[in-house]
């Protein structure tokens, strides 16, 4: 049986990628994860414990780190700050786990000779203009415009590098917007439900015309797999389920799904810097690895996404007091 080492598997996308293997694989799971303001123990809560072992610890602890990956397969690497907004209050803790963070895996991963995959984003790539046809590919050249995005495209070229000058067997994902459970409430679609939930109003960044490229989580994951399965070493893929929307319809279509009125929302100050458009071309995962997206459309992951976060009010609730203050400082 398969160990996979998963970093920041207690986050959203990680925990969800630890659940997903337990229901498509027969693979073992370490997740290494220090369990931050992100981090929830309770995301991974009755999976099978002879199957399923949460390390609490920092993947910038260079021994920890060298003895989990000495003793697994593959290396998953989801851990990171991973919030813009976050960034641009405090770009402290960006650089330290996005980039020694995944310097330090680097460093194991070669030592030990492991498979290696490294979870980015589409956000090296910086924006479009959403009146333009083209779509992030492959080949557009890295231009990230955020601290977040900044450290995810350092990390990437170091794990180019690594590939390139050690021989280090390294594949690189960068993927759209994720949606779906355990997706920490400081996040957009999450923090607009909870606010409904809780009575507050949702809250949209200046006009509203910022376009993301949806995709649910659990297509995301089984793209990573389909990767670490059949990918050629070295390579870089873009994963995106052409899910374009922009915030204003995203907003309206979560209060129409609670039954509100689709204007209830607030206009609040813009984020600094604020990316305009993404979009995925996803075509070289499709044809050369042949992955589909099969969730069936973004209405009724969104519904589920909602059903979801009413049923685990116990998940959040703590958080969004403090989070909605952290917001609140900063007009949001
Ligand atoms: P998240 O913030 O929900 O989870 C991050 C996890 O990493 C948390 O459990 C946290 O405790 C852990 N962590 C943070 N610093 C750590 C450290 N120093 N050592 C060990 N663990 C640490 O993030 P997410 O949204 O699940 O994103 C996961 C990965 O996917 C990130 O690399 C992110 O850049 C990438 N990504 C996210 C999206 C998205 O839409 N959320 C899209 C594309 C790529
Ligand atoms: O594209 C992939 C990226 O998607 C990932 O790399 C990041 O880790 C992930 O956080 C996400 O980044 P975004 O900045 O796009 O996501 P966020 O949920 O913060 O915001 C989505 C959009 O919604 C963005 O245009 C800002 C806007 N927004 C956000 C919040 C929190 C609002 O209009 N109102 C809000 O309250």
């Amino acid at each position: 049986m398969e160990t996979v080492l998963v970093t920041g598997g207690a986050g959203f996308i990680g925990a969800n990628f630890v659940r997903w293997l337990m229901a498509n694989t027969m693979t073992r799971v370490k997740v290494l994860d220090k369990l931050t303001y992100a981090g929830n123990r309770g995301s991974l809560e009755g999976l099978p414990a002879d199957r399923v072992e949460l390390v609490v610890g920092d993947i910038c602890d260079a021994g920890l780190v060298d003895t989990l990956v000495a003793a697994c397969d593959v290396v998953v690497h989801f851990a990171a700050e991973s919030h813009n907004d976050n960034s641009l209050r405090d770009p402290s803790p960006f650089i330290t786990t996005n980039l020694v963070g995944t310097y330090t895996l680097l460093q194991a991963v070669r030592t030990h000779d492991k498979r290696y995959h490294h979870i980015s984003t589409d956000e090296v790539y910086g924006d479009l203009d959403l009146d333009d046809p083209a779509k992030f590919t492959e080949h557009t050249p890295y231009n990230p415009s955020s601290p977040y995005s900044s450290t995810k495209a350092g990390s990437d070229l170091l794990v180019r590098a690594w590939v390139r000058s050690f021989g280090v067997r390294a594949t690189i994902s960068n993927c759209s917007n994720n949606y779906g459970p355990y997706q920490h409430i400081e996040k957009f679609i999450p923090r607009q439900i909870t606010n409904v939930l809780t009575g507050r109003r949702p809250k949209l960044y200046g006009t509203g015309e910022n376009v993301r490229d949806w995709i649910h989580v659990d297509d995301h994951n089984a793209a990573v797999w389909t990767i670490i399965q059949k990918g050629q070493i070295g390579q870089t893929y873009l994963i995106g389920a052409d899910g374009e929307k922009s915030n204003r319809e995203v907003i309206e279509e979560i209060l129409r799904l609670l039954g509100q009125p689709d204007d209830a929302y607030d206009m609040v100050a813009d984020r600094p810097g604020h990316d305009l458009r993404y979009a995925i071309d996803s075509t070289k995962l499709r044809t050369e690895l042949g992955w589909r997206p099969t969730y069936p459309s973004f209405a009724e992951g969104l519904a589920a996404t909602i059903g979801w976060y009413e049923a685990h009010e116990s998940w959040w609730a703590d958080a969004k007091q403090a989070t909605e203050a952290a917001y609140a400082k900063q007009g949001q």
